[in-house]
């Protein structure tokens, strides 16, 4: 399937963070097209945890990651913004890719309080040099407004302890996604 540049953009961002053996997080399994992109690069030995509020998702992403080996598959049906309830350890990496499920309903989508408490979680959990990236679509009714608390939420990262910066390349429409990319820098 060809993806996005965005998001191949977001995961060229999140490649360079991680390594066989880590633990990361996708913050937004859908259909497991980013689970399985971090599962292939932390394996043999890493983690991944999935979360997703759809239990098809996940049913897409186990499928989907079937024949990656050797590595700690942590799927949950569970909401982001409850990832303090989960024992998930230390992150090297964490992916959010917003809004809905393709191919599913348009009523079940990412929303700005939630999404913006899961990245406060996810940021607490990141390890110094750990990345995290967003991709805020702005196409759908509560898209642009979502896609404007993100922004206003990465602009209160501590600097000097986070690096952020959006990662759409100059020249980018006003109506393409929204990617913003994150590293905790100590
Ligand atoms: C654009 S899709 C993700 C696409 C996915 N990254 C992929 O590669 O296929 C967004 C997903 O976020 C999920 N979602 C919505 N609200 C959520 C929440 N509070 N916590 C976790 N996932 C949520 C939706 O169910 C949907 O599957």
């Amino acid at each position: 399937m060809r993806r996005a540049p965005l998001t191949l953009l977001a995961q060229e961002w999140i490649v360079q963070a991680i390594a066989p053996g880590d633990t990361v997080l996708d913050a937004t399994v859908g259909n497991g097209h980013d689970t399985l992109f971090l599962a292939e690069r932390v394996a043999p030995g890493g983690c991944v945890w999935g979360l997703d509020i759809q239990q098809a998702a996940l049913d897409a992403a186990r499928e989907r990651l079937a024949a990656v080996t050797d590595l700690r598959l942590e799927l949950r049906l569970l909401g982001h913004e409850h990832l303090s309830s989960l024992n998930t350890g230390a992150l090297k990496a964490a992916m959010f890719n917003l809004g809905y499920l393709p191919g599913s309903s348009h009523t079940v989508v990412t929303r700005p309080d939630t999404t913006c408490r899961a990245l406060e979680q996810v940021v607490a959990r990141l390890r110094p040099g750990g990345r995290c990236s967003i991709l805020a679509y702005i196409g759908h009714p509560g898209g642009a407004e979502e896609a404007d608390a993100v922004r206003q939420w990465c602009a209160t990262l501590e600097p000097g302890r986070f690096l952020w910066r959006a990662g759409n390349p100059p020249g980018t429409p006003d109506t393409a996604p929204r990617l913003h990319l994150i590293e905790r820098m100590e």
